[in-house]
C-alpha cells in the first residue's frame, strides 16, 4: 500500500455516508487523491427532508455547494455508477468499463426500498420514496391528490402520512404488522403514536395486506384483504434492504449488509470499509452484530473510517439515536432497545409529552420519546457515558430531572 498520506481512497456511494467520509478526510489533512462514486445525478444531499413535507419544484437540500469539492481537490464522479471490485487488483470497475485502481475502498452503497409485491404498482400515482426525484413527483402529486393510501407504517409511512393530511387529502395508511413502526419503537409508545396520528385524521388499518393496485393507466383504487380503498395517490415504504451486492459478487462476508469489525473493516479484506445502512457491524450497546439506517450512523461511521484512513483509528462506539417529524408528532429515540426489554412510559409535564423508558436487567438502554427533546437529550447524556440508571431511579422522576441532581450532587462533592 503506498505511504498512508498519499494512498488513494476511492468511495462507493454520494449520501450521507460516503460524504462524510470524504469530508472527513480532507478536514485530518488527508492529502491523497480521493475519489467517490454517487450513481445520482444530484450533489450529495440529505435525505431527512425528502419524506417531512412536500415538495413541488425546487429542494435545496444539498449537503454543500460544489465548490466545496473543488476547494478540498474530492473527486466528486456524479451519475457513475461502479458495477464490481476486482479485490486482486485493487480496482473498481466502472458501469462504462473505467477501472480505478484504490489503496483503501470504503463501501457507502445506502440500502434500496423493498419492491411492494403486488399487481399494479407501475400504475402512474404509485410511488416510492427514496430519491430527490421521488419526493418531488410526490410533493406534485399532493397538490390534486384527494385519496391517499399510504402502504407501510413505518418512518416514511407515517411522515408521508402527515405531509398529505396537511394537503386536506383523505388518508390512509395499510400496515401489514399488527401494529405500527414495529421495528423501531416499543409497542408501549407505538400505541401512544397511533392515538395521535388518528386524532389527527389519519385512518390506520394494522394486520391489513395490500392485494393489488388497480387502474387504467392511474391508480384508482388499492385493493386489501379487508376491501377496497379509493386511492388517487399511493406511496409505499415497507423498509428498505442493504446494497450489498457489490461486496457479496467481491466474495467479501456479506449477510443482510457487509461484515464489518469494530472498525468498520470488511472481515474478509481489511483494505475495504462499510459504512452506513450498507453496514453490518459489532456495537457496545447491541449483543451480536447490528445493522443501523440513520443519518447519526451514516455520519459518524464516515467520519471514523475516514479519521482511520488519515491516521486515527478507534473503535465504534456511537450511541445510536434517530428521530422522525409527523407532523407536529416529534418521535425520537436513544440507544438501541430489544423486544425481551422491560418498558416504562412517563408522562412529561404536559399531555403532548411522552418517554418510554427501556430497562435491560435493570438497566436503562434505551429511551423513545413523545414531543420531549429536552428529555432525548437527557437520555443521550446518560447513555452516551454508560451512567447506569434503575427503574427506581426513574419512579416519579424524569431523566432531566435525575442528570440536574446528579450534576448538583457532583458539584456539592
Ligand atoms: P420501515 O422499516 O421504517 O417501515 C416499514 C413498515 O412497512 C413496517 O412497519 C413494516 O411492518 C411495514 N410493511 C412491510 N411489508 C409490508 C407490506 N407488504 N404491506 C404493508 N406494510 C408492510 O421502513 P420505511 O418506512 O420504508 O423507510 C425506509 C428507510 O428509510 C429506512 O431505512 C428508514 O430508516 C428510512 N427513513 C428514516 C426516516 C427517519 O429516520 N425519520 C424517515 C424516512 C425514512
Amino acid at each position: 500500500m503506498s505511504g498512508t498520506k498519499t494512498a488513494r481512497v476511492v468511495v462507493v456511494g454520494g449520501g450521507q455516508a460516503g460524504f462524510s467520509v470524504a469530508s472527513t478526510l480532507r478536514g485530518a489533512g488527508y492529502e491523497g487523491p480521493v475519489t467517490v462514486f454517487a450513481d445520482e445525478r444530484h450533489l450529495p444531499y440529505e435525505r431527512p427532508p425528502l419524506s417531512k413535507k412536500a415538495h413541488t419544484d425546487s429542494l435545496r437540500v444539498e449537503l454543500v455547494p460544489e465548490s466545496f469539492y473543488k476547494e478540498r481537490d474530492i473527486e466528486l464522479r456524479l451519475g457513475e455508477d461502479v458495477v464490481a471490485i476486482d479485490t486482486a487488483a485493487y480496482a473498481v470497475v466502472t458501469g462504462t468499463g473505467t477501472r480505478v485502481s484504490y489503496d483503501h475502498l470504503v463501501l457507502a452503497t445506502g440500502a434500496r426500498n423493498r419492491p411492494l409485491p403486488v399487481p399494479g404498482t407501475e400504475l402512474t400515482g404509485v410511488h416510492a420514496l427514496r430519491s430527490l426525484d421521488d419526493a418531488l413527483a410526490i410533493g406534485r402529486a399532493l397538490t390534486t391528490a384527494r385519496d391517499v393510501v399510504v402502504v407501510g407504517g413505518g418512518f416514511i409511512g407515517l411522515e408521508l402520512a402527515q405531509v398529505a393530511r396537511a394537503h386536506g387529502a383523505r388518508v390512509t395508511v395499510v400496515e401489514l404488522a399488527d401494529r405500527l413502526l414495529s421495528r423501531a419503537v416499543s409497542p408501549q409508545l407505538q400505541e401512544r403514536l397511533r392515538e395521535r396520528h388518528e386524532r389527527g385524521g389519519v385512518r390506520i388499518l394494522t394486520g391489513t395486506a395490500v392485494q393489488s393496485i388497480e387502474g387504467t393507466d392511474h391508480v384508482r383504487q388499492v385493493v386489501t384483504d379487508r376491501g377496497a380503498l379509493p386511492a388517487d395517490l399511493v406511496v409505499y415504504g415497507i423498509g428498505a434492504a442493504p446494497r450489498d451486492e457489490l461486496a457479496r459478487d467481491a466474495g467479501l462476508a456479506v449477510e443482510d449488509g457487509v461484515i464489518v469489525d469494530e472498525q468498520l473493516r470488511s472481515i474478509t479484506d481489511p483494505r475495504i470499509s462499510a459504512v452506513g445502512d450498507c453496514a453490518r457491524h459489532p456495537h457496545p450497546h447491541a449483543d451480536g452484530l447490528v445493522r443501523l439506517e440513520s443519518v447519526q450512523n451514516a455520519t459518524d461511521q464516515g467520519a471514523l473510517v475516514g479519521r482511520r484512513i488519515a491516521g486515527s483509528p478507534s473503535p465504534y462506539e456511537s450511541l445510536p439515536w434517530f428521530w422522525s417529524d409527523q407532523g407536529d408528532i416529534k418521535l425520537q429515540i436513544a440507544g438501541l432497545r430489544a423486544n425481551t426489554d422491560d418498558v416504562r412510559l412517563a408522562l412529561g409535564d404536559s399531555p403532548e409529552r411522552l418517554a418510554a423508558y427501556a430497562f435491560r436487567d435493570d438497566r436503562l438502554v434505551a429511551v423513545e420519546t413523545l414531543n420531549w427533546p429536552a428529555e432525548h437529550l437527557a437520555a443521550r447524556r446518560v447513555l452516551e457515558r454508560s451512567q447506569p440508571v434503575c427503574a427506581a431511579d426513574l419512579a416519579g422522576s424524569t431523566l432531566g430531572a435525575l442528570v440536574r441532581a446528579r450534576r448538583a450532587a457532583e458539584v456539592r462533592a
